[in-house]
């Protein structure tokens, strides 16, 4: 039982501490702190934090945390500006 309380609490903090952004070293935990501030777009996390501006790469991952935060209205509301 110990050993799988120390597995799950193992896998928690490398899932909290994990590199979304290699181009500009950002963490999962750095991207959700400026998401639940209130970025709420791939660009508004990119302008708080850097991470997504570079190759674009971790863009997907990125727009996949802001509609956990904001559900898919966040990610609508920018296509329509986007659209605009
Ligand atoms: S990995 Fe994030 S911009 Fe390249």
């Amino acid at each position: 039982m110990l050993k799988l309380l120390l597995k799950v609490e193992f896998n928690v903090l490398l899932s909290e501490s994990m590199i979304v952004c290699l181009c500009k070293g950002v963490s999962s935990h750095m991207v959700r702190d400026v998401i639940e501030d209130g970025a709420d777009s791939v660009e508004a996390v990119g302008s708080a934090c850097g991470a997504g501006t570079d190759c674009g790469g971790c863009t997907g991952q990125i727009e996949d945390m802001v509609e956990e935060v904001h559900g898919t209205e966040g990610c609508r509301r920018h296509l329509r500006v986007v659209a605009a």
